[in-house]
């Protein structure tokens, strides 16, 4: 059995007020019976904030990305030491936002995922087709080159302690949902690739689906066998859509 995961990135939104007013509506509103785990990736400049206003340790908190270098003469970068030692938990890496307009190949992802583990962070690696890729059928070859160039790197061993994502880049921020049935397919591929290296690592591999996930789609998109939670962009940034995600997955049981 796994344990739902629903994950709130942020991007590059809030300020201050916002987002401690935000983050004290999340804290009231999640339930701490639920039996989910619920993480939020904040801003960098954000993150020691944040892990002091959830200062219970329910909700944990993550970075939305880290230097792919430990440290050293890396102007503007940030460690994953850096991220553990202010109280983080998770990081992302591989978001299509970051492989599209900072152009982070799946080597670089790769490193970061490597550099993660070594700080003492879970990675949370984001893998998705583009629109193009879908209709020329692509999908399964692109998200399999994404998960073996981790694979490739360090070994299968390496998603023994970290998360996956399936994000589509078609779903993302445009309002337009996988069906429940293609993430599912994808989920249920995903697994398998990683199954076929290591059954049992497979078998507890959290898989999320990401792209426009809100309330309204939650519980059927949760409700698929490999769909083992969410990671919620813009409805994160709504405590109301957030907690009423967050209460889908507490009520999934495969
Ligand atoms: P949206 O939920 O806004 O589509 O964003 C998804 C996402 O990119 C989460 O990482």
């Amino acid at each position: 059995m796994r344990r739902p995961m629903v994950a709130g990135n942020w991007k590059m939104h809030g300020s201050k007020a916002t987002n401690q007013a935000l983050l004290a509506e999340v804290e009231r509103s999640v339930r701490p019976d639920w039996p989910i785990d619920v993480v939020v990736f904040p801003p960098y400049v954000y993150l020691a904030d944040a892990v002091r206003e959830l200062e219970e340790g329910r909700i944990l908190v993550g970075a939305q990305d880290v230097c792919a270098e430990s440290g050293g003469a890396f102007t503007g970068q940030v460690g994953a030491a850096m991220l553990k030692d202010v109280g983080c938990t998770y990081v992302i890496v591989g978001h299509s936002e970051r492989r599209r307009w900072y152009h982070e190949d799946d080597t670089l992802v790769a490193r970061k995922f490597a550099a993660a583990m070594a700080g003492g962070l879970k990675p949370v690696l984001c893998v998705g087709e583009t629109l193009e890729e879908r209709e020329a059928k692509q999908t399964e070859s692109v998200v399999a080159r994404q998960v073996e160039a981790v694979i490739n790197m360090l070994g299968v061993g390496g998603f023994a302690d970290a998360v996956l994502a399936y994000e589509p880049v078609w779903a993302i921020g445009t309002g337009r949902t996988a069906t429940p049935e293609q993430a599912q397919a994808v989920h249920a591929f995903l697994r398998s690739r990683i199954g076929a290296h290591d059954a049992k690592i497979a078998g507890h591999l959290r898989i999320l689906y990401g792209g426009s996930v809100k309330a309204g789609n939650a519980a059927e998109l949760l409700a698929m066998p490999d769909v083992d939670g969410g990671l919620v962009g813009g409805a994160s940034l709504s405590a109301d859509e957030f907690r009423q995600i967050c209460a889908a997955a507490s009520a999934v049981r495969h």
